[in-house]
């Protein structure tokens, strides 16, 4: 059977380095080409995670980094995914929040949730979003990736941590 996590997983990479490697005058038919196999992992995605999932996995929200961010987070887990979670807060509430991972599709997708859910809230409210609220928001996980959403919860405990400490 295939592995269409792995196959999910490095698709984004796959489709990056075969644009740098082409040429030019081909470019439009490797476009279509590379189309043609987008759909088809996100078809075989589908039978795994939810639309809301492979969404989030491949448009991710606030992905990035900032510089000189009130706090920060980085946790890997068991399975050796690192998340880092940033944050930058006006008086206790959270104006800003970037993820950057090198884990799976669910760890992104995970991430990319918890970053929504976290972003305009005070610090105490972020740091009672639970696991389960990112899962009920990505339609659940297969048993593999269910340890994914508390990765992303552990981050941001951390982030917050470091807020705290550094506010003294
Ligand atoms: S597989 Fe470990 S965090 Fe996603």
């Amino acid at each position: 059977m295939v592995d269409s996590t792995s196959t999910f997983d490095g698709f984004l990479g796959v489709r990056e380095s075969i644009r740098l490697s082409d040429a030019s005058s081909k470019s439009e038919r490797s476009e279509d080409f590379l189309d043609e196999i987008q759909q088809a992992i996100i078809d075989e995605a589908l039978e795994t995670f939810s639309r809301r999932v492979v969404e989030e996995a491949l448009n991710p929200k606030n992905l990035g980094r900032i510089e000189n961010a009130d706090g920060d987070g980085r946790v890997t887990g068991p399975c050796g995914d690192t998340i880092e979670i940033f944050l930058n807060v006006d008086h206790e509430r959270i104006s800003d929040v970037r993820f950057m991972t090198d884990g799976c599709g669910p760890t992104i997708a995970s991430a990319s949730v918890l970053t929504q859910l976290a972003k305009s809230n005070t610090i105490e409210e972020a740091s009672m979003i639970e696991d389960r609220d990112i899962l009920s928001v990505l339609g659940g996980l297969p048993a593999e990736h269910i340890h994914c959403p508390m990765l992303a919860i552990n981050t941001l405990k951390e982030a917050i941590a470091d807020y705290r400490r550094r506010k003294g």
